[in-house]
């Protein structure tokens, strides 16, 4: 019945807006972050994901990113990041917020792609912020130098840091001018991030949730879909 409801709020949506978090990643094998196996269960991110982390001990900071490189490059896009493939294909118009920054999305051949939180597949200068795009697997063992001598970094958001001011303006408008906001794989524990959502049921759209667990939005979403987003997905869609 939910589903049924679910599907005809997509159907009928002009706008669409998702946003994404680790959980639809996680059937890729690309671990999350605060569920059972999660990365900040073994991890203490104040050690790896802050700028303070990276200026007294880069190399550390730098061989953690490059293990999820690792992880990531071997993984591959599932059967949710293709039903959102599918769904832009089909929405008359349509903006896919991600928090992840593995590149799944682009890689199953979503179009419309806003990074919150970075890519882990760009490096940035800490100096003067030149940013290049980099698949070397593994990396060398130590952060290269820019051509103007800084350090460069992983081009991910750490805690503590702004998000690009463009992703957010992307993302806050289409939050709040989408008819339906499908919410997958995501805690929406990190803000802003996790507040996009309350954006847009204030601004009258119908919240769709799709997660393994209960989380913070259940209760705020017109439905709440339990079950892995690799097969909630494409039954939401109703794809063969
Ligand atoms: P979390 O690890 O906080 O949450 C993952 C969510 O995915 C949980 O709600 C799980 O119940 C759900 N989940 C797990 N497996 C699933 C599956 N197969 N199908 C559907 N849902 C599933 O990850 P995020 O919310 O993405 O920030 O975390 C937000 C941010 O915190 C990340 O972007 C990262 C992290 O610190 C930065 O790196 C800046």
């Amino acid at each position: 019945m939910r589903i049924t409801q679910a599907r005809q709020w997509l159907r009928s949506a002009r706008r669409i807006a998702v946003l994404t978090g680790a959980g639809i990643s996680a059937e890729s094998g690309i671990p999350t972050f605060r569920g059972p196996g999660g990365l900040w269960r073994s991890f203490r991110p104040e050690d790896l994901a802050t700028p303070e982390a990276f200026a007294s001990d880069p190399v550390l900071v730098w061989e953690w990113y490059d293990w999820r490189r690792g992880l990531i490059a071997k993984a591959e896009p599932n059967a949710g990041h293709l039903a959102l493939v599918e769904l832009e294909e089909r929405a008359p118009a349509f903006d896919l917020i991600t928090q992840n920054v593995d590149g799944l999305h682009r890689r199953a051949g979503s179009k419309n792609v806003i990074c919150l939180h970075g890519d882990i597949w760009t490096l940035r200068c800490t100096v003067c912020s030149r940013a290049r795009e980099s698949f070397q697997v593994p990396l060398d063992p130590r952060p290269p130098r820019c051509t103007c001598g800084g350090l460069e970094r992983p081009g991910v958001v750490w805690f503590g840091e702004s998000l690009p001011s463009a992703a957010w303006l992307a993302a806050e408008e289409a939050a709040r001018n989408c008819d339906s906001f499908l919410v997958v794989g995501t805690s929406a524990v990190v803000m802003p991030a996790g507040g996009l959502a309350r954006i847009a049921k204030q601004a009258g759209a119908k919240v769709i949730e799709v997660n393994a667990g209960e989380t913070q939005l259940s209760p705020m979403a017109d439905a709440a879909l339990r079950g892995p987003a690799g097969t909630i997905l494409p039954e939401l869609l109703a794809l063969p």
